[in-house]
């Protein structure tokens, strides 16, 4: 059960609004668009201020993509599926790091969702993509490593694909009694 109030201002009605989107127009973003994601992710704290995130932009129809789902799809065993894994996205960014920093991950998880919200706030849809990991930690690793410019010694922690959503999903639910303990 949810425990959602009316978003007191800007900041909070964009979280409140997001969800992700699985399904986008062909319409590519304007270079201001991209812009503004981008520096929401570069101004994205890290740990020690590090600034340890690589962003490579990718375009939707890069042949790196279907190389990516092609392999994706081989580890997992899967067949032909009804979409590829950024739902014909026009615009991907993958966000590398170091391999061997502490707060790699966490920082990539942060940065990501201040690109997320970034977007949102601009009227595009999102959706974070974790499921090629394993395609992009595997046999082709450095193969992959090359095509998306990840810089030596990073390794892929995560994914956006942004968009002009076609689908309007309802914000997930929750429930705040069973996530969240407040000690006395
Ligand atoms: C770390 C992470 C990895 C995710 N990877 C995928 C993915 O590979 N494919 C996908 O369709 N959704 C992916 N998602 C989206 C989640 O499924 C989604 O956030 C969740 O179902 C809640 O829905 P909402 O984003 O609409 O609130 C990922 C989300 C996160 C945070």
């Amino acid at each position: 059960m949810s425990d959602r109030k009316t978003a007191a201002n800007e900041v909070l009605s964009v979280i409140e609004k997001r969800s992700s989107a699985r399904a986008y127009s062909a319409e590519p973003l304007t270079q201001a668009e991209l812009d503004t994601i981008l520096e929401a992710g570069l101004m994205a704290p890290t740990g020690m201020n590090r600034k340890e995130i690589h962003f490579t932009v990718v375009k939707g129809d890069n042949p790196v993509l279907k190389e990516l789902d092609e392999e994706k799809r081989r580890m997992r065993g899967q067949g032909e599926q009804p979409h590829n894994f950024y739902y014909e996205a026009p615009v991907l960014i993958f966000l590398s790091a170091e391999t061997d920093f502490k707060w790699s991950r966490v920082d990539a998880g942060i940065a990501v969702e201040n690109m997320t919200l970034a977007a949102e706030s601009l009227g595009l849809g999102t959706l974070i993509i974790g499921c090629i990991y394993d395609a992009l930690h595997g046999e082709k690793q450095d193969y992959f490593s090359e095509k998306l410019c990840i810089p030596e010694g990073y390794s892929f922690q995560i994914a956006l694909a942004v968009g002009h959503k076609t689908d309007h999903k309802t914000p997930h639910d929750y429930d705040r009694a069973e996530q969240v303990t407040v000690l006395g």
